[in-house]
């Protein structure tokens, strides 16, 4: 058998067996759209939870074949978009890393509140916030020390690639089970019951929704945003990303930020690449950029 036919042989395999024919090749050929897109790496061994993810598109979508489904994806946004929410983790949760909102709140009670109330602007940026619990979590966290942080000039953007999330996070509804890491005397000032649908949920008040702006956003792609922020959490999404991509992606934090700036990141994460001299530690997965370092 020629080289040539061994290789076609090999992409002819079948990856999983179901309902759909999966081969390694449509295995492929939906990673690299995966990571060209969004950045994040599957592995072979995803196989079966990228074709049990992405069943459900094609039946949802009434298609045959795995070959219909990529043509779909690469014609509808909306489609990229589904499939891009069905791969990823939005698992998230209020007060994730409780170390941070602690570090925050310090930050809130001494230099950055000083600046607010200076009529300073203070800009914070919640990348990959999934469905709103950690931008929740940092407003919840300023309202705690300055209750009157709506009338200054603190503004906390919530983004993510998914709409699917972003819009959930806008809403700020929330189930009850949900709310069981948010401090009891914040959930009764800033959290009221509601129904919606005839189902009991949680609405996160006004207050603080009036502190957060949700956009969509690929990290991938450009972003509009300017800066400076004084506060960035880019938190347990890098770790889907490749080592080289993850330390573009310090840089272009570091290069985003105010000097003296603080990047939170997961409790997996690790800095890398050219902005690790750039910044020093400040407590457990937090980094404060050494002043006017990047910009
Ligand atoms: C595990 S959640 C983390 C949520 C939150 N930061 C936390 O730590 O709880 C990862 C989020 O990253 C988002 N994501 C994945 N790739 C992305 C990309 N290229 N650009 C922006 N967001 C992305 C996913 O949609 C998901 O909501």
């Amino acid at each position: 058998m020629t080289a040539s036919a061994r290789a076609q042989r090999a992409d002819d395999a079948i990856a999983v067996s179901g309902e759909f024919a999966f081969s390694k090749a449509d295995f492929r050929e939906i990673a690299k759209f995966v990571k060209d897109t969004s950045g994040i790496e599957l592995s072979e061994s995803k196989a079966s939870l990228v074709y049990s993810r992405l069943a459900k598109r094609l039946r949802a979508r009434g298609l045959k074949t795995f070959a219909e489904y990529r043509d779909t994806v690469a014609n509808d946004d909306g489609e990229r978009d589904r499939m891009l929410s069905a791969l990823t983790t939005n698992v998230t949760k209020f007060y994730r890393e409780i170390h941070h909102f602690e570090h925050l709140q310090k930050l809130f009670r001494g230099p950055l509140g000083d600046a607010a109330k200076r009529g300073e602007r203070i800009r914070i940026w919640s990348a990959a916030c999934s469905s709103g619990q950690e931008p929740y979590s940092v407003a919840l966290s300023i309202l705690s020390v300055i209750p009157d942080a709506p009338k200054l000039d603190i503004k906390i953007l919530a983004t993510d690639l998914s709409s699917d999330v972003v819009n959930h996070g806008r809403k700020g509804l929330y189930r009850a089970e949900e709310l069981q890491d948010i401090p009891a005397d914040v959930r009764k000032r800033w959290i009221t019951p509601v129904v919606v649908d005839g189902e009991n949920q949680f609405s996160v008040s006004e207050t603080a929704k009036a502190l957060i702006t949700f956009r969509d956003l690929n990290l991938m792609e450009r972003w509009p945003m300017q800066g400076p922020f004084q506060i960035i959490f880019c938190r347990n999404v890098v770790i889907y990303f490749d080592q080289p991509t993850q330390a573009k992606l310090w840089q272009r934090f570091a290069t985003l930020l105010s000097p003296s700036g603080t990047l939170y990141i997961g409790h997996s994460e690790r800095l890398s690449g050219p902005a690790v001299p750039q910044f020093r530690a400040d407590g457990i997965t937090t980094f404060q950029l050494l002043k006017g370092a990047a910009r």
